[in-house]
């Protein structure tokens, strides 16, 4: 197994996904991600107030404001995340200092060495063009016993998606949890696996929204033609007879890998 790339079905976001994206993602994602925050409240039972948190991929800043007033942190997490139109959002939250740029870039220009106790990297590994130079670059910004966590959705989730994304995603999913353990383990870290299941509910009208909107990254791979065909599949088969406003269920699992620093 070739463990210096993280999926054999790679996925770099679309030049412009989270341009696009980013004004309907906390709407998106506000049932999933409330409810993974609940699921991943344990994981930063370690954190402390006057600890250096950073947030890589951070999106909109939905976990970091959350964590920054969970754990009453005193100073603001550090939220590394390329897109302009996520980091705009993130900047209006309590809690996050913005730093707009890749991993790549804030490994390879910021001097960090020993700085942060908790780094989080949650659902976004999947983007990175080195992730293990990148893993090696967050592990040397780590104090001794610090922890990066990993959170990425699992191959066990089940979501109403059309045929041929769903063939899609079990494709990028597969082995997924497995090359990235792999890879955190070449970084010398010392990990620990396990997985959360969370499940959400929304109207069929809003699942419909999020597939037209590609919710995903991986859904740009389909013209609009093909999301319109994918709904017509919905809609005679695995969410026949389900009104827009009647509710689908999104059963997510998520993998979380707990990486610490041996010293
Ligand atoms: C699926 S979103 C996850 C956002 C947030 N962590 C969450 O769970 O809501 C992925 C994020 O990764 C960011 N991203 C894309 N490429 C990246 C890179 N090379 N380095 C860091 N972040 C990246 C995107 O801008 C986007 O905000």
């Amino acid at each position: 197994m070739e463990i210096n790339s993280i999926s054999e079905s790679v996925c770099f976001p679309k030049a412009d996904h989270y341009r696009v994206v980013a004004s309907n993602y906390d709407y998106f994602y506000q049932g999933k991600n409330e409810a993974l925050m609940n699921a991943l409240l344990k994981y930063f039972d370690d954190v402390q107030p006057k600890h250096v948190v950073a947030d890589i991929g951070s999106g909109t800043g939905f976990f970091a404001e959350r964590l920054y007033e969970e754990r009453h942190l005193t100073n603001p997490i550090w939220c590394v995340d390329p897109s302009p139109e996520m980091q705009a959002i993130a900047k209006k939250r309590r809690g996050v200092y913005p730093i707009t740029m890749t991993a790549e870039q804030f490994v390879h220009g910021f001097k960090t060495e020993k700085f942060f106790d908790k780094v989080l990297c949650i659902s976004c590994i999947h983007h990175f063009t080195e992730p293990l130079e990148i893993l090696r670059g967050l592990k040397a910004s780590l104090r001794p016993r610090g922890t990066l966590l990993v959170v990425n959705i699992g191959k066990s989730s089940n979501l109403p998606l059309f045929t041929n994304a769903e063939k899609s995603f079990g494709a990028f999913l597969s082995s997924f949890k497995e090359r990235i353990t792999a890879m955190l383990q070449k970084a010398d870290f010392e990990v620990e696996v396990s997985e959360e299941k969370i499940y959400v509910g929304l109207k069929k009208s809003q699942w419909y929204e999020m597939l037209r909107g590609r919710f995903t990254s991986n859904l740009n791979e389909f013209t609009d033609e093909e999301i319109e065909d994918g709904i017509r599949g919905l809609e005679t088969g695995r969410l026949k007879g389900l009104c827009l406003e009647d509710e689908v269920k999104l059963h997510y699992s998520f993998d979380i890998l707990k990486a610490t620093k041996r010293y």
